[in-house]
């Protein structure tokens, strides 16, 4: 469905918005500290306000993708629902998300059978699909079908306002 094509707008800008501060920087902080230019580039800030209800965006953190999705009330409805269903990965759908941020699903977007990108809204679940092997995971990226041991691994981030949220 056409919707779902817009579910892969690559946000470049989240990660380029910290270059210019991270480059004239570099040269300063590899000289004072090597372990400081690590932990500078591990935290990446992501424009998220204009992440339409229903989409998602996908942006890279340490070389994964990492999925934003601006989750709608059915989602999250259906989610709750099933936080009583069989669940390979027991996990409530509140302790996926950020108190008072359900709409606001944050994870790694790499199966974890064997490293594929899943895409939304094609598995039997409502949530993600891995074409690779078949698994699908629910409106709050539990895996309930298929071969992937884990539920899609969240990350650690934190809002800093409306609009921005920092991964890492
Ligand atoms: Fe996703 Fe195998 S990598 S199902």
């Amino acid at each position: 469905a056409d919707p779902d094509r817009r579910d892969f707008i690559h946000v470049a800008a989240g990660a380029m918005a910290v270059g210019p501060v991270g480059m004239a920087l570099w040269p300063l902080i590899n000289s004072m500290n090597p372990a400081a230019d690590t932990l500078a580039l591990s935290s990446v800030e992501v424009d998220y306000g204009k992440v339409q209800l229903g989409q998602q965006i996908v942006v890279k953190w340490r070389g994964k993708p990492v999925f934003i999705r601006h989750r709608t009330p059915k989602e999250i409805a259906e989610a709750v629902a099933d936080d009583d269903a069989p669940l390979r990965d027991p996990a409530t759908d509140a302790s996926r998300h950020k108190p008072g941020k359900a709409e606001w699903l944050i994870l790694i977007g790499v199966c974890t059978h064997l490293g594929c990108i899943p895409t939304f809204g094609t598995g039997d679940y409502g949530g993600w699909f891995c074409p690779c092997h078949g698994s699908h995971y629910d409106t709050a990226g539990r895996i309930r079908k298929g071969p992937a041991p884990k539920n899609l691994y969240l990350l650690d981030y934190a809002f800093l306002n409306e609009t921005r949220v920092r991964l890492g």
